[in-house]
């Protein structure tokens, strides 16, 4: 670890967070279909990032494919690690810490992750952090490129709305690494409902981002698909929506001909979107928080993008696309800050398939 100062103005840093002069964080991430590396210097410069999708191994399931995802994760895991300090021009000797997503996700592919970070640390001398997946998706907001000017620091309180391919969680935030869970979905998350509408109209895997492209040809008024409002709850359902399609392609497929791909597509999404947007805005007004946060895979979209940029009525942070979807930055980025409150995790911990956000 290099020299420790507390700077004497450091208003955007929490109390407890004392700032380490050049603490560089190894991430590893291999939550589910996802390989990746990355290197971060104080919670916000990426000096490299390596991601190896999986994608095209898993689009012959229509899904994530668990025992395939765990192989590729044992294949791939050391020459991304290596690839990462290289980018970095690094050793391991001139890291700080490992930090390692230990959940959520799928077990067998987190244990791959944890391992290699275990092994690594043995190996070292160094410490080990694990940290919650969705801690990581809210952390990529803090990054930015070594190439790149730095980006403004998201300012508590911050209203947090994670949207991934297995959460889809309001937070609010009223400092670094503290978590007050306002709602949550109850059934589908956002990216999982992209993922079955997907398969319901025929588009490829992984749903998001093919409709996504559907829809740029599409009419978003064409169905007037139903949304979940939920009043006086800052929860979100989302299975409604994807019965009302379902409904609605069988009725199309009974009168025959092809179906309205892009239609069906834009209107599902423009569903999705008007909630999650609308809910966000009404849970920063009520709760005061002065900015807003979006993270997570769903994130990436295109139209969710344009929709907060159009309504928000206070400042908001959304990643770069590369950093919406998993990636190891975010893993060290969210480590720093643990690194810097004194979390080190003893060898013996175990991975957390179910971890949820809240119980950190
Ligand atoms: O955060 P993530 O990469 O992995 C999880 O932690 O789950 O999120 C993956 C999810 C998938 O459901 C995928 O379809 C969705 O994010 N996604 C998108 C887009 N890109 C990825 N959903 C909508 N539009 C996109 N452009
Ligand atoms: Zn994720």
């Amino acid at each position: 670890m290099k020299d420790i100062t507390r700077p004497k103005e450091s208003t955007a840093i929490a109390e407890n967070i004392v700032p380490v002069s050049d603490a560089r964080i190894l991430g590893i991430e291999t939550s589910c279909d996802e390989t990746a590396a990355s290197i971060v210097e104080n919670g916000r410069i990426i000096l490299s990032s390596v991601v190896a999708s999986q994608v095209d191994l898993h689009a012959q399931y229509g899904g994530v494919f668990p025992e395939v995802a765990s192989r590729q994760h044992i294949l791939a895991i050391y020459p991304i690690i290596e690839q990462a300090l290289q980018q970095a021009h690094m050793t391991i000797s001139e890291v700080d810490a490992i930090a390692v997503t230990r959940g959520p996700g799928l077990a067998g592919s987190l244990v791959v992750g944890m391992n290699t970070a275990k092994g690594l640390a043995l190996a070292s001398g160094l410490p080990v952090i694990g940290i919650n997946h969705l801690e990581a998706h809210i952390y990529a907001a803090w990054l930015y490129p070594q190439t790149e000017t730095p980006k403004p620091e998201p300012q508590f309180p911050l209203l947090a709305l994670i949207v991934s391919g297995g959460h889809t969680e309001l937070v609010l935030m009223n400092d670094h690494l503290t978590y007050q869970r306002l709602g949550a979905t109850l059934d589908d998350a956002a990216g999982e409902a992209f993922d079955k509408v997907a398969r319901l109209i025929g588009l490829g895997y992984p749903g998001g981002p093919a409709i996504q492209k559907a829809s740029l040809g599409g009419n978003p008024l064409a169905f007037n698909f139903p949304r979940a409002w939920l009043e006086g709850t800052w929860n979100f359902s989302f299975s409604g929506l994807k019965t009302a399609v379902l409904r609605e392609v069988r009725k199309l497929e009974e009168k025959g001909g092809s179906l309205p791909e892009s239609d069906l597509a834009a209107s599902f999404q423009a569903a999705v979107v008007d909630v999650l947007v609308s809910k966000t805005m009404q849970a920063a007004r009520d709760l005061h928080a002065k900015e807003i946060l979006v993270a997570g895979g769903v994130s990436a979209n295109r139209s969710l993008r344009d929709s907060f940029q159009m309504r928000a009525s206070c400042p908001f942070h959304i990643p770069p696309i590369s950093l919406c979807t998993d990636n190891a930055a975010m893993v060290a980025g969210a480590g720093y800050y643990r690194f810097v409150k004194g979390q080190r995790d003893p060898l013996n911990m175990d991975v957390l398939p179910n971890w949820p956000l809240s119980e950190i």
